[in-house]
C-alpha cells in the first residue's frame, strides 16, 4: 500500500493494520507507505532525499549506488540520558538505566508524536532480525517519518514484503515507533536532516515489547532493530526464553588443516568490534583466515547438542568510519566499496567519500561533515568522530558462508574485551564459567566516540551497559544460568589491546596481529595450548604465543602481561562501587569470586610477571 507514487508492501495482519491506523490518527502524516524491500523502491527513496537535499549520490564510477548524509550536528551519537527502560517496576530496569513509569512515558511521549509527521510520509518498514524463518529470529515492524532511517533499514535488516508474508495474518512482531521529532515552522522546508534535538527520547516498553523513539534520525536513534530491538528489547526476550542477545562479533577461525571454530567477542561502542571481526591474519599465518559472520550483535541459544549457537540478526554493518582504512581493515573498505550509506564523513572533489585513517596522504581539499570547505590545515576533522558506514554483511569479502545458516554457527568461546591503558593483561582466560562472568561483569573501559557525555572511564559489564533492557544484577545471574544449560560452557576470555607503556605508546600492535592472542585462545579451547596461573587468569607465556612474523621482544610482553599488585587490588576494590549498585540483587557468587581476587592478589609478588 502507498500513496507516494511508488508502489509499496501489502500485509493483511489484523494487528499490523490496527496499529498502522492508530499511529496514523496520532501522528497525522499526509501520506502512508508500507515499504516491499524492493531496490525500485529504495532507489526512489534516495532520489527523493537527493532531490531534498538531505542525501547527496556519490560519483557512480567511484562509489556505485552509494550516498552520503550528513547529520544535524546536534544528532551524531546514541544518546543515553535520554533512554529510557520503562518497565512496570523500576527495580526492573535496575540503576544502571534511566526509568520511567510506562504509563508516565507514553503521556509525555503521547503528546510529542500528536501530529508530528504532518507534511511528511509515514513508512512501515516490516523487518526480521535474522535470516528469515530462523528459530533464532524474531521480526519487527518499525513506523517512521524518516526516508534515510527505512534506506538504512533496508541494508541492516532482512526487510519488506516478505516479511509481512511471513507474520501473515495473525504473527507477532515487536512495535517500533520512531520519529524525527515535530516538522519545523510552515514555510520553512523540511529538507536538511530534521530533527527535535530538545526533545530526544528512547524509550523502551519491555513487558510489552515496544520501541518508542522520538527526535533523532542518528542510527543507534533511529534504525530500531539495532540496539533498541535487538539489544534492549532482544536482551528481556532472552531472559524469558533462555538465550543471549549480546553486544558480540561472532567470527570463526580457520587453521591451515581447515578446523573452523568460532568465537563471540564483545567490546563496548567504538572499540575495534568491526576491525576484529574482520581482521586479516598478519605475517606469519599463512593458510589462516578470519571469517565473518557479524561485527556487533549476536542472538545466542542452546542447541539440542549441548552447545551454543548464534546468529547475526542484522544483515549490514554500521560501522565506525575514521580510523577505517585499506591498512587498518581491507575488508571494511571493500564491503562499503558500493551500495553503501555514509553519514557525517568528507566529500571530495570528485565526488567519493573520506575519513580521517582512510588513507595517508589526505585530500588537498574536500567539503567537511558540516559541509564547509576543508584543507588538511583545517583545524577541525573532515568527517565526525562518529561518522559512520552502512554496508551490506554480503559485500564483505570475509563474510562466512554460513552466516545466514538459519540454525547459527557453534561458539565455541566468548571473549570480552575494553580499552584500558594500565593494569589489564594483552589475555586471561577466566578459572571456570562463573569467573568468566564476572570477568565479563567487570569489564571497563575509557570513553569512546560513540555516545555523548561519558565518564573518562566506566565499567561496561559486558559491553551492554548502554543496551541491557533490564536490571544489568539479573542480567549476570541469567548468564550465571546459561552456563549451565549447555554440557560443556565455552571459555571465556578477557582481552586488552589498548595497555600503554610509561610513554604513553601503546604496547601491543593490535589489528592483525591480535590473530596471535586469537589463536592462543583456539588451541586453548581445543586442548592444544598452554597457559599459567596469574591472579587475574590463565596467561599465555611468551613461548605459548606464535611470534612467526612479528619481531616482538619477550621482555617487552612480559611487561605486556604484567600484574601490578597494588593497581589490582585498587581494581578489585573498585569493583565493589558497581556491585554496591546492585545490593541485594547481585549474584552472591561475585562477592566470593571477588574476594577469592583479592587473595590471589595479596598472595602474589608486588610486580607479578611470567
Ligand atoms: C554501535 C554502537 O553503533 O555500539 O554499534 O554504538
Ligand atoms: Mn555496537
Amino acid at each position: 500500500m502507498s500513496n507516494i507514487g511508488i508502489p509499496g508492501g501489502t500485509t493483511i495482519n489484523a494487528g499490523l493494520l490496527a496499529w498502522i491506523d492508530e499511529m496514523a490518527k496520532l501522528c497525522k502524516p499526509d501520506s502512508i507507505h508500507i515499504c516491499d524491500g524492493s531496490q525500485a523502491e529504495y532507489d526512489a527513496l534516495c532520489a527523493q532525499m537527493v532531490a531534498a537535499g538531505t542525501m547527496i549520490k556519490l560519483n557512480e564510477a567511484k562509489r556505485p549506488n552509494s550516498y552520503l548524509c550528513r547529520s544535524d550536528p546536534r544528532d551524531v551519537a546514541r544518546v543515553e540520558d535520554r533512554t529510557f527502560i520503562c518497565s512496570v517496576s523500576k527495580a526492573d530496569a535496575g540503576p544502571t538505566n534511566n526509568w520511567m513509569a510506562p504509563d508516565e512515558m507514553k503521556v509525555r511521549m503521547t503528546k510529542l508524536y500528536d501530529g508530528c509527521m504532518k507534511g511528511r510520509t509515514m513508512y512501515v518498514v516490516p523487518f526480521s532480525m535474522g535470516p528469515l524463518g530462523s528459530d533464532i529470529a524474531h521480526i519487527g515492524v518499525q513506523i517512521t517519518d524518516s526516508a534515510y532511517a527505512v534506506v538504512n533499514m533496508k541494508i541492516m535488516t532482512r526487510m519488506g514484503q516478505k516479511v509481512l508474508d511471513l507474520i501473515g495474518k495473525d504473527g507477532e512482531f515487536v512495535k517500533c515507533l520512531h520519529s524525527i521529532g515535530a516538522p519545523l515552522a510552515a514555510g520553512q522546508a523540511d529538507v536538511q536532516w530534521p530533527c527535535n534535538p530538545d526533545n530526544i527520547t528512547i524509550s523502551h516498553f519491555p513487558e510489552e515489547r515496544a520501541i518508542w523513539s522520538y527526535g533523532s534520525g542518528y542510527g543507534g536513534n533511529a534504525l530500531l532493530g539495532k540496539k533498541c530491538f535487538a539489544l534492549r528489547i532482544a536482551s528481556t526476550m532472552a531472559r524469558d526464553e533462555g538465550w543471549l542477545a549480546e553486544h558480540m562479533l561472532i567470527v570463526g577461525v580457520e587453521n591451515p588443516q581447515g578446523e573452523k571454530t568460532y568465537v563471540g567477542a564483545a567490546f563496548p561502542s567504538a572499540c575495534g568490534k568491526t576491525n576484529f571481526a574482520m581482521l586479516q591474519p598478519p605475517k606469519g599465518f599463512d593458510g589462516w583466515k578470519i571469517w565473518t559472520v557479524g561485527d556487533d550483535i549476536a542472538w545466542i541459544k542452546p542447541g539440542a547438542d549441548g552447545k551454543f549457537y548464534a546468529i547475526n540478526p542484522e544483515a549490514g554493518f554500521f560501522g565506525v568510519a575514521p580510523g577505517t582504512g585499506a591498512s587498518t581493515n581491507a575488508n571494511a573498505m571493500a564491503a562499503c566499496a558500493s551500495n553503501s550509506i555514509f553519514t557525517n564523513v568528507g566529500l571530495t572533489d570528485d565526488g567519493d567519500v573520506w575519513w580521517e585513517g582512510m588513507t595517508d596522504e589526505k585530500p588537498a581539499h574536500l567539503i567537511d561533515w558540516k559541509g564547509r570547505d576543508w584543507t588538511p590545515d583545517s583545524t577541525e576533522p573532515a568527517a565526525h568522530p562518529n561518522a559512520r558506514f552502512t554496508a551490506p554483511v554480503s559485500q564483505c569479502p570475509s563474510v562466512d558462508p554460513d552466516w545466514e545458516n538459519p540454525a547459527g554457527v557453534p561458539i565455541s568461546a566468548f571473549i570480552f574485551g575494553g580499552r584500558l591503558s594500565k593494569t589489564m593483561p594483552l589475555v586471561y582466560q577466566s578459572f571456570n564459567w562463573a569467573h568468566g562472568v564476572y570477568l565479563a561483569a567487570t569489564m571497563g573501559s575509557e570513553a569512546t566516540a560513540a555516545a555523548v557525555g561519558q565518564a573518562a572511564i566506566r565499567r561496561d559489564p559486558f559491553a551492554m551497559l548502554p543496551f541491557c533492557g533490564y536490571n544489568m544484577a539479573d542480567y549476570f545471574s541469567h548468564w550465571l544460568s546459561m552456563g549451565r544449560k549447555v554440557a560443556n560452557p565455552p571459555p571465556i576470555f578477557r582481552v586488552n589491546w589498548f595497555r600503554k607503556d610509561a610513554n604513553g605508546k601503546f604496547m601491543w600492535p593490535g589489528f592483525g596481529d591480535n590473530m596471535r592472542v586469537l589463536k592462543w585462545i583456539v588451541d586453548r579451547v581445543h586442548g592444544r595450548a598452554q597457559g599459567v596461573e596469574s591472579p587475574f587468569g590463565h596467561v599465555p607465556t611468551f613461548d605459548d604465543i606464535e611470534w612467526k612474523g612479528l619481531d616482538y621482544p619477550k621482555d617487552k610482553f612480559q611487561e605486556l602481561m604484567s600484574i601490578d599488585r597494588e593497581q589490582g587490588v585498587v581494581e578489585a576494590r573498585s569493583q565493589e562501587e558497581l556491585f554496591d549498585k546492585f545490593l541485594h540483587r547481585l549474584p552472591g557468587e561475585f562477592l566470593a569470586l571477588r574476594e577469592l581476587l583479592k587473595a590471589r592478589l595479596w598472595r602474589s609478588p608486588e610486580k607479578w610477571e611470567l
